[in-house]
């Protein structure tokens, strides 16, 4: 009977179109001034206007923030802090957009509070104070950032991304608008949800997991499985792109409660060294981690084929992890993952095995430990001998 700590957001708003209830928003929690932070791609795309126009209307006092790099470095977020000295300046904070974007904006919401760069944060709880208020608006189903302490940078010097974690960095208010989501291209729903489904599963068996991030983590992996090769296949689909919504953020307080573990940490040294999109990271390792934990907590993997609808009752232990295991590969196949479009060489599998051992605060969550030559025997299986 283990004690733990359960938190999120505040208030989380769900619904078609409610990223035009922002200005509502703002005025109820009485902020004078805020800065948006905002995806510069998303502007493109018009959904950015759509909601700066409704700010105009309600006369809410606002200055954007938009020179997002799809990967923020520790630089270029130190460089925002200094410019924009955003507790003198703001009284809040406005997110819009993927998972980097929310995550500059939560740095920027706490600034106020970090002395020199925010190198010295990464790592976990070293930010101590709270942040003014933020209200998060995800536009992909996928990281889950509206609702994490985390706040993931590139480090230009060591080539790859780090932590920053501290229960301070959770967002004040969420709106979940799935309708920011319909426009995204099949590519990167099937990555960004396949994050997703990652960090169900990983938060699901971890060694952090506990009831209530369980409820949130295994609900996470049966949406996903349900309603991703719907989104994929057809972006339209209002129902399929809804529950991928709630699936995500499901996904991100499962995050907040439980954690991450042994694909998350392999994955990031392919984010780093060779730009493979986190999401892409994810899935093309999540099967092989997964035939390495599935012996480390076998009554798990029986929960995770009844979530993804298997019938278990009649069938041996092993048969049912097997119909697990087989059922996640099949779902990343399914929505187009596919590894030998990566023209990685068996040369670089020492080096990635390297930088995989350091991710130390997710390999120490992953049930099962993985040692060295275990993490080159999967980046290999994974990466080369499909
Ligand atoms: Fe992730």
């Amino acid at each position: 009977m283990p004690d733990f700590i359960f938190q999120m957001p505040g208030k989380i708003e769900i619904g078609f179109s409610k990223s035009g209830d922002i200005a509502r928003i703002i005025k109820e929690i009485k902020l004078q001034r805020v800065l948006v932070v905002v995806d510069s791609n998303l502007k493109k795309m018009g959904i950015v206007d759509r909601i700066f126009n409704h700010l105009k209307k309600e006369a809410i006092s606002f200055s954007v923030f938009d020179s997002i790099n799809n990967e923020p470095t520790i630089t270029e977020i130190d460089q925002a802090i200094h410019d924009l000295k955003v507790a003198s300046n703001f009284d809040g904070v406005v997110g819009i957009g993927g998972g980097s974007t929310i995550d500059v904006a939560k740095l920027l919401a706490v600034s106020g509070s970090i002395k020199g760069s925010i190198r010295d944060y990464i790592g976990v709880n070293l930010i101590k104070e709270s942040s003014i208020p933020t209200i998060m608006v995800p536009t992909t189903s996928g990281t889950g950032a509206e609702v994490t302490p985390n706040a993931v940078v590139k480090d230009p010097v060591a080539g790859w991304k780090k932590g920053i974690v501290s229960s301070f960095l959770i967002p004040d208010r969420v709106i979940l608008d799935p309708e920011l989501t319909i426009s995204l291209p099949p590519k990167i729903t099937a990555e960004t949800g396949l994050d997703a489904f990652t960090h169900a599963i990983e938060c699901f068996i971890c060694n952090k997991s506990n009831l209530m991030s369980d409820l949130f983590a295994l609900d996470s992996i049966r949406l996903i499985n349900n309603y991703l090769r719907r989104a994929v296949r057809n972006g339209n689909d209002k129902e399929a792109r809804y529950y991928m919504a709630i699936a995500s953020l499901y996904g991100g307080i499962a995050i907040t409660n439980s954690g991450t573990g042994g694909v998350h940490a392999l994955a990031y040294p392919l984010g780093g060294k060779y730009n493979i999109s986190h999401g892409l990271s994810n899935s093309i390792l999540l099967a092989e981690v997964m035939e390495f934990n599935a012996e480390a907590v076998p009554e798990k993997f029986l929960r995770v084929a009844n979530a993804m609808g298997i019938e278990t009752i009649k069938l041996s232990q092993e048969k049912a992890i097997r119909s697990a295991l087989d059922a996640i590969s099949k779902l990343v196949d399914d929505v187009g993952i596919r590894v030998e479009n990566f023209k990685i060489s068996e040369q670089v599998i020492d080096d990635l095995a390297e930088s995989g051992m350091l991710q130390e605060r997710l390999l120490k969550n992953n049930p099962c430990p993985i040692k060295y030559e275990d993490a080159r025997r999967i980046y290999r299986k994974s990466l080369i001998m499909k």
